[in-house]
């Protein structure tokens, strides 16, 4: 969580800059937001608790030019989100000022002993710690030393930057657990925790490795580990452009990522399907035949959105290859001493690539001599590069904080996962055809149900009111119900649950009365005929029935209030095309309920903290 941002160039609009940067880190949090600009050894700084655009309005009456600067937008972990807890953090005689992205976990004795050395701290926050640190080993040797003297006594995690208004020309950022992010420009250096607000500048980008730091000033940079050792970069180029990034004529990011979805899903298989041999080829697993022979089992890792993908792949993995599949919670995951025996392959799913339980659940994985590898959204992230075998999901850009397209994008893949893996066991090439045949048909699929997206608001507008929801599944088509629920609760604080259908019969069904609107996932597959009994118990108590099956299903069309048809596909497929629906309705009931869709409160895209 938090983001943050520096720049160092000729511009002069160093205000305005890290401003517009800002805002495309607002996802990463957005309890409170601060600048910093050095302008003629002088440092000129607001912050305040709120949004980006309060931020603004008050930087309109100083002055933020200069040629350098740095900025936050805070999600609180230590504090509340205040005025005066809002980032940068300053030294006692304010020349140096600071952001950070992270925990500074042994901030209380730091701060002891500082304030033993009469440091004077204003703040509730760990942060500050950082800044009176390098204010105690800043002597004549330049700010990046007294950076690096900081940072070898701190635990923790942290993406920094420090600016001085002693050493006007300079930047000094470091990281360790958070992502920074260098984009290097025609004599300029916007320095941040992500591309999105480097894009508009360059898309040549250097990411920093965890325990390294960058030394900017206009006339170049130099990168070296907090112990001061030279580091080589390699400059990369970001494949995303300005317009991916931007709201494209849609009221929300959400609204427009949930559109995406035909090109998204696309993508995520594109070159990746063998039609005339019924294969998938998923070239960054790099695996060969006989490590795919050795998987005795798979254990796929993650949180929220992913980890119900994760469940949805369980179900696609096992049903189609057989290998035995295991779902964790990443945060559950590394510390309840897990086994990863011979044979064990992990795959972490994540959109960010930067969940801190996920990073972590990873490496204790990898700690325990399993081979892990990734399915990740964004290129370069820090759990994509640790895993350095895996498959990025080309979902482009996910800005809305409640995932959409990243979900469906990592289905896609765990489907293809299931084909390449099920090819190699117990699949013939004429069902991979099968398979394959169905999988291109998806996007046109989504696109069908996008167009019934008036209907769906109707039904939003007819519950929107409703203060609890039950979403209801079978199968695979159980996480979807999670999922469906999640996405309702996110954004519009609305309490709804998720549940295996015919377990509603041990607690749930005690809810049900006509007030209790009822979402059952239910096309035409192998659970349907049992799904319909569920509905039916709903249907005596008068719950409210919301049904997504498929077109012509007159059963459900006579049971239930309201149905929205999703077109026909193969079971195994069916959670793609059935969180579309779920998704426009938590999005249209958020919209009717008066909520921030694209900034849930109390909640950030990218959680970095544990
Ligand atoms: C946060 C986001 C969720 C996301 C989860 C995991 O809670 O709000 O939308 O599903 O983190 O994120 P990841 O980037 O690892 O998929």
């Amino acid at each position: 969580m938090c983001g943050i941002i520096g720049y160092i160039g000729k511009s002069g609009d160093t205000g305005e800059i890290l401003i517009e940067g800002l805002k495309r880190l607002e996802y990463r949090g957005y309890d409170s937001a601060g600048i910093a600009v050095v302008n003629d050894n002088k440092l000129t700084w607001e912050k305040t608790a709120g949004k980006i655009h309060q931020l603004e309005e008050k930087c309109r009456e100083i002055d933020l030019s200069g040629c350098l600067g740095i900025a936050h937008t805070r999600w609180a972990t230590h504090g509340e989100p205040n005025r005066t807890n809002a980032h940068p953090h300053f030294d006692c005689g304010e020349r140096i000022a600071l952001v950070h992205n992270g925990i500074i976990e042994n901030y209380r004795t730091l701060k002891k002993s500082l304030e033993a050395e009469n440091h004077r701290f204003i703040t509730e926050t760990d942060t500050e710690v950082l800044a009176h640190l390098i204010e105690k080993y800043y002597s004549g040797e330049g700010l990046e030393y007294a950076v690096q003297k900081a940072l070898q006594i701190v635990e923790g995690t942290y993406g920094i930057l420090v600016i001085s208004a002693t050493e006007p020309d300079k930047i000094v950022g470091a990281r360790n657990g958070s992502p920074l992010v260098v984009g290097v420009g025609e004599g300029e250096f916007v320095v941040s925790s992500d591309v999105a607000a480097i894009l508009k500048h360059t898309r040549q980008v250097i990411y920093l490795e965890d325990l390294q730091m960058i030394v900017a000033t206009p006339e170049g940079f130099n990168t070296m580990t907090i112990e001061n050792e030279y580091v080589e970069h390699i400059i990369q180029e970001v494949d995303w452009d300005l317009e991916m990034i931007e709201k494209g004529g849609f009221s929300h990011f959400m609204l427009k990522e949930i559109f995406e979805q035909p090109d998204t899903i696309m993508n995520a298989m594109r070159g990746r399907l063998i039609p005339a041999t019924g294969d998938a080829k998923l070239g960054g697993l790099n695996i060969t035949e006989e490590e795919l022979r050795a998987i005795r089992r798979i254990v796929l890792i993650g949180c929220g959105t992913s980890w119900h993908a994760a469940l949805i792949g369980e179900y696609m993995i096992e049903e189609k290859s057989r290998i035995p599949v295991e779902v964790e919670y990443a945060s559950e995951f590394r510390y309840r001493n897990p086994i990863m025996e011979d044979g064990t392959l992990v795959f972490v799913i994540s959109q960010s690539g930067e969940t801190v339980d996920t990073l972590a659940a990873q490496r204790e994985a990898e700690k325990r001599g399993a081979e892990c590898m990734g399915i990740v959204n964004v290129v370069g992230s820090t759990i994509a590069r640790e895993a350095k075998r895996g498959v990025y999901i080309h979902a482009g850009p996910e800005i809305g904080v409640a995932s959409t397209k990243a979900f469906t994008s990592q289905i896609t893949v765990l489907a293809l996962l299931a084909l390449v893996l099920g090819r190699q066991r117990i699949i013939s090439s004429a069902e991979g055809q099968r398979i394959i045949e169905a999988m291109q048909a998806i996007p046109g699929h989504v696109e069908q149900i996008l167009n019934s997206d008036g209907s769906i608001k109707e039904i939003a507008e007819k519950y929107h009111h409703h203060n609890n929801f039950l979403y209801l599944g079978r199968g695979a088509n159980y996480p979807v119900a999670l999922e469906g629920a999640l996405k309702l609760k996110e954004i519009s604080y609305v309490h709804a649950e998720g549940y295996p259908a015919a377990e509603m019969k041990h607690g749930p069904i005690a809810l049900i009365d006509e007030n209790m609107p009822v979402v059952f996932i239910c096309p035409r597959d192998n659970a349907y005929q049992k799904i319909l009994g569920n509905i039916c118990e709903v249907k005596a108590r008068n719950g409210k029935i919301i049904a997504i099956t498929n077109e012509g299903n007159k059963e459900v069309i006579e049971m239930a209030d309201h149905v929205i048809f999703i077109p026909k596909s193969l079971d195994f497929l069916y959670p793609i095309l059935a969180v579309i629906p779920l998704q426009l309705i938590a999005y249209h009931i958020a919209v009717l309920r008066g909520c921030n869709v694209d900034q849930p409160r109390n909640l950030a895209k990218s959680v970095t903290v544990e």
